[in-house]
């Protein structure tokens, strides 16, 4: 069970000295081998709620803890080996290293090769295209987005954590990224997203709304909230 105890995350703005709440004393049980959709408006805290799980921020008060285990002290390596992983919403270019260099460190099976084109082909790419490619600026932002999907895939933790997976993602390729995340059984599965239809395809949806203004609950809850005319303000849903 991943939780959440008391967090908070705070920040301090340069130039005014003041301290501004992003999160604030946050109590969250994630649903255990579950999809649970994080959504709320823009600049509400959604990737600061991952990047506090993966350890790439830290809290500035509370603890998140995974099965009963404190998180706080471990580093992203650590939580990585607990079966973290996560999916940016900006992934990171290496120069000089191919999808398939990534693809092998990420999976832990013998079967490597065979297992790479399988997790390329999942997520609507040809192996043979891709496999030698390098991960520089010659990659388009989909491909880019794409290719970060399938080494989540291929890394395949107990929690994975997924930063917006439909940016830059065609709305033909939509369905195939939904049956992606249908497919994920027996994994704590946090998905960021705005996407009614990524929505439509989650067990549990978080509703972030401000600091500590936040709502879990299944699907059928959640998503009528989101229609009302303040939700829609904020943010809403995007069709696609
Ligand atoms: N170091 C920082 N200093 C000041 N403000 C920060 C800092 N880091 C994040 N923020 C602010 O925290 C808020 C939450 O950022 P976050 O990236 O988590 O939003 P988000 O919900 O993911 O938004 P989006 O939907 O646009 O991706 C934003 O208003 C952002 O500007
Ligand atoms: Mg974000």
């Amino acid at each position: 069970m991943l939780e959440f105890k008391n967090v908070s995350y705070k920040v301090v703005d340069e130039k005014t000295g003041k301290e501004r709440y992003i999160l604030k004393n946050l109590n969250i049980n994630f649903p255990e081998n579950k999809v649970t959709v994080i959504t709320g408006h823009n600049g509400s805290g959604k990737s600061t709620m991952i990047k506090l799980i993966m350890g790439i921020l830290l809290p500035t008060e509370g603890e998140i803890l995974l099965d009963g285990q404190a998180l706080n002290s471990l580093s992203i390596s650590e939580r990585a080996n607990l079966g973290i992983s996560i999916a940016l919403q900006q992934p990171v270019r290496f120069k000089g290293l191919t999808v398939r260099d990534l693809l092998n460190l990420a999976s832990k099976s013998h079967n490597k090769i065979p297992d790479a084109c399988e997790f390329l082909a999942k997520v609507g790419l040809c192996a043979k295209d891709y496999m030698d490619r390098e991960l520089d600026d010659s990659l388009s932002g989909g491909e880019l987005k794409r290719i970060e999907l399938a080494i989540s895939l291929a890394k395949s933790g107990k929690v994975m954590l997924f930063d917006e997976p439909e940016a830059g993602i065609d709305l033909w390729s939509f369905d195939s990224l939904v049956d992606v995340f249908d497919n994920l059984k027996n994994k704590t599965v946090v998905i960021v997203s705005h996407q009614r239809k990524v929505l439509e395809s989650a067990d549990f949806v978080l509703l972030l709304n401000g600091a500590n203004d936040v709502k879990l609950g299944k699907k059928k809850e959640i998503l009528p909230l989101l229609e009302k005319p303040s939700c829609r303000k904020l943010g809403g849903l995007v069709n696609g």
